[in-house]
């Protein structure tokens, strides 16, 4: 349900609003923070995958909760509620906006590779990929960071204690959820895609299939696992007989994690990278995430150009032509800047936009293979999962968390509950080799022990004297693009059901291809875009599960929308 709330608490039929950002960009120091506003919206809005997880955090806030606590609530609901996307048994990345001082902050919560980890570790004695290695099993699977995320929100920035907000995921898993069609597809679908590890297939798959719609899936192990999270914290996870219990399940079926593994795992707060597109402050996800800097390298090149500006095809194949760019980029230079040197001030310059641009021909296609890189062709896919949060007081939280692919690894560690992702594919397993995403990477995104896998993970705060929007979506490696899509369509005017429903083109470098959703170009543009010498693919299924929440300053009119190609669930209350 999508939902629209003015000051006045009239429900309002969405319409654009005739609101044009004007195209030119400032350095990071300038100016960024002072539109931020003090007083909050009155009312509270969440946007979730999920139904019974915006209620969850609905629920946190009657309680007195803040937007954090909300948080934490919807991400351990979503562990339950969307097993298929995202969990503790994986990572993610929360941008948080403090309304009392306006200061925002990101909470890094990415996986790690364990210690006995190795750059050549899915490789065989060729040099080449074993097929799936890094995909299905625990070998696959990183070193959880969510567990640790929710304790660290909660005890820094919440109100509320840690158990109070994981109550509602702890009865979701106790009580059970029926059964949908849609997980009932996802399920039959899986075995052909992954492989199911005994446990898993315990409480998925009983019988050996998908349960019946409308069969409840309980999910006692998670509970219990998720009830020693609330008694004891992190410390709960992370050491002691529960860490055992994991650690044991991934050894005895080949992985390679140990309990100091587990012991040794920390989130990382880091400074979001912010910048100015006009007179907006776009606010997003930093190294490890490759999101932040690909937004920031895009919309200068946008600006440099007058985007705003052009008219169609000139607009579709700038927008095409700068995506190429930084994502090519993203091949080459970034990884985790705890290991590596990622040059991200350099990378996101105006002055080193106006380099990417020397390239770029208004009358013809770039190729990318003539771009220097690591170079490779994949298909794509699709999951992950994203919330937006708004409390009355103007304090906000975009989360996108995942466990890297549908089901993720597969591997429940028996008596856990806990689906453990397959992060460590999002490593580059070879140089040029791809990833499950068709996403290629350099060294600067090879395995080291103890590192964090690149993410293309981008949620993102947008503001200016028109309002604010809190955005972002699953995707793989089509995330940035529907962000970079999203934010331009607030800047026109969108509101939050504009944002989430707007049709998606997408290119990544690598293929050198733009694909895009039915209805997104008409044929002109397409036939336009050709003669250009793009090669322009149709996707044959909608992309993403963008959750947004807008607000408008002019009379405090709150939108919270979820992405129409699903079944999530956003509200304003
Ligand atoms: N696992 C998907 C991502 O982090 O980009």
């Amino acid at each position: 349900m999508n939902s629209v709330l003015t000051r006045a608490g009239q429900v309002l039929v969405p319409a654009l609003l005739l609101w044009i950002a004007v195209a030119g960009v400032a350095h990071a120091e300038d100016g960024i923070g002072n539109l931020a506003r003090a007083n909050g919206p009155g009312h509270a809005a969440i946007a979730s995958a999920h139904p019974a997880a915006t209620a969850a955090g609905f629920e946190i806030l009657s309680q007195g909760g803040n937007a954090f606590d909300a948080a934490v609530a919807v991400s351990a609901a979503l562990s339950v509620a969307e097993p298929h996307s995202s969990g503790i048994g994986g990572g993610g990345f929360f941008l948080l906006h403090e309304a009392a001082d306006q200061s925002s902050v990101f909470v890094d919560a990415r996986e790690t590779a364990p210690a006995a980890a190795t750059r050549d570790m899915y490789l065989d004695e060729n040099g080449e990929p074993v097929r799936r290695a890094s995909l299905s099993g625990p070998l696959a699977a990183g070193i959880p960071g969510l567990p640790a995320a929710l304790e660290h929100i909660a005890n820094k920035y919440g109100r509320l204690p840690l158990a109070q907000s994981l109550a509602p995921a702890i009865r979701l898993a106790r009580e059970g959820l029926p059964v949908t069609e849609g997980t009932q597809r996802l399920l039959r679908a899986f075995p052909r895609m992954g492989s199911p590890s005994p446990a898993f297939v315990e409480i998925f798959l009983p019988d050996g299939e998908a349960p019946p719609v409308g069969a409840l899936i309980r999910r006692a192990d998670l509970a219990d696992t998720l009830e020693t999270l609330s008694a004891q914290g992190a410390a709960g996870f992370y050491t002691g007989p529960r860490a055992e219990l994991l650690v044991k399940g991934v050894r005895d079926a080949g992985g390679i994690w140990t309990t100091e593994d587990l012991a040794a795992y920390r989130t990382v707060e880091r400074q979001p990278i912010r910048f100015r597109y006009g007179e907006v402050e776009v606010t997003t996800a930093p190294p490890p995430s490759a999101g932040g800097v690909a937004l920031a390298q895009v919309f200068n090149m946008l600006g440099h150009r007058g985007y705003a500006q052009l008219e169609e095809p000139a607009r579709t194949h700038l927008l095409v032509e700068a995506i190429r760019r930084a994502y090519r980029d993203r091949a080459e230079f970034l990884g985790d800047p705890d290991f590596v040197p990622v040059p991200v001030e350099r990378l996101i310059h105006p002055w080193y936009a106006d380099g990417l641009l020397a390239s770029v021909r208004m009358d013809r296609a770039t190729p990318s293979d003539t771009l220097p890189g690591p170079v490779s062709q994949r298909p794509l896919g699709t999951d992950t999962s994203h919330f937006s949060v708004l409390d009355k007081d103007g304090n906000r939280a975009a989360v996108t968390q995942t466990i890297n692919t549908l089901f993720g690894s597969g591997f429940v560690p028996p008596g856990t509950g806990v689906i453990l992702n397959n992060e460590m594919d999002d490593f580059s397993v070879k140089r040029g080799a791809p990833n499950a995403f068709g996403l290629v990477h350099s060294h600067a995104n090879g395995i080291e022990p103890g590192k964090r896998m690149l993410s293309s993970m981008t949620p993102t705060f947008l503001e200016s004297e028109r309002g604010l929007a809190i955005l972002g979506t699953p995707g793989g490696s089509r995330i940035v693009t529907m962000v970079l899509l999203g934010a331009l369509a607030w800047m026109d005017g969108a509101d939050a059901e504009g944002i989430v429903g707007l049709p998606r083109v997408h290119h990544q470098y690598i293929p050198d291809s733009v694909s895009f959703e039915a209805g997104a170009m008409d044929n002109d543009l397409q036939a336009a875009l050709a003669e250009l010498g793009h090669k322009l693919r149709e996707s044959s299924r909608p992309w993403g599960n963008m959750q947004a929440i807008t607000l408008d300053y002019a009379d405090d009119t709150l939108t919270a929308a979820s992405d129409p190609r699903r079944n999530g669930g956003s509200d304003v209350r």
